[in-house]
């Protein structure tokens, strides 16, 4: 079997809907209720940071205005992305993905860095956040990437190969045994809505590893797990805990 220290219960976008998504704050609520690992959505400023947003755009999750890829670091790190979600998170600035390493480190963490390029930048995204996550997890447990974006993943493996990867999809693909092996993926990583009992054991009769997101009750989280899911992405951090047991 291939490399897969990750617990069975991930943090999705830091804190699921208790803090405002991919911030260190998040990162912070999610350390507090206990979990072991975050996922967080990752993607490029116009000079080449990488940092945390889900969207191309800034509207929905800061004060911030337009298309972030094409705002410079100097400008992005201006953004308030806490007062959306409440009064409480005022000021959380877009964090850096090197300042969350440092938090993964200090909260003892584990993290699934979804590479999330700017529409037509994923080549460039997969690569240069692949470099990043080798020299910033070092000593760490080793980030697992994924991404929608099969360029990205290409990219990623041709520069950190041994970092592992999973391959997102949010519909069903025939051909994804074909594609996980040609990208090298531990993991695929699945809507849980694409997946059944049969699909299930078909995933795992090949080998690979199975991060459902985003489940957010505790009933369909058992189900998965019993299934043989190995990992539940959820938005329902205090609901599904770390410890949540089938
Ligand atoms: O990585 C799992 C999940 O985060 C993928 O969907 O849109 O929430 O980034 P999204
Ligand atoms: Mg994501």
């Amino acid at each position: 079997m291939s490399y897969w220290p990750y617990p069975h219960i991930v943090a999705h976008r830091g804190g699921g809907k208790l803090a405002p998504e991919n911030t260190l704050a998040a990162i912070d609520v999610g350390a507090y209720y206990g979990h072991l690992m975050v996922e967080f959505d990752v993607k490029l400023s116009k000079d080449g940071e990488i940092f945390l947003l889900h969207d191309d755009h800034l509207e929905r999750t800061s004060n911030g205005w337009g298309v972030a890829g094409d705002l410079t670091w100097s400008d992005l790190q201006r953004v308030d992305a806490g007062s959306w979600f409440s009064g409480e998170f005022k000021g959380e600035p877009l964090p850096l993905l090197a300042d969350v390493a440092q938090r993964c480190r200090e909260q003892g963490m584990m993290a699934n860095i979804e590479i999330k390029p700017t529409t037509g930048t994923g080549p460039l995204t997969g690569k240069v956040v692949a470099l990043a996550a080798r020299e910033l997890w070092q000593g760490m447990t080793a980030p697992l990437l994924s991404s929608f974006d099969i360029n990205a993943l290409e990219a990623a493996q041709a520069a950190a190969p041994e970092l592992p990867r999973g391959l997102l999809l949010d519909e069903w693909r025939d051909d994804w045994q074909a594609l996980t092996t040609r990208l090298g993926c531990v993991s695929i990583h699945l809507n849980h809505k694409l997946l059944d009992e049969a699909r299930v054991s078909l995933l795992k009769a090949a080998g690979l590893r199975i991060l459902v997101y985003t489940v957010n009750k505790p009933q369909r989280a058992s189900e998965l797990l019993h299934w043989g899911v190995d990992c539940i992405c959820t938005d329902a951090i205090d609901v599904i805990g770390a410890d949540f047991e089938p």
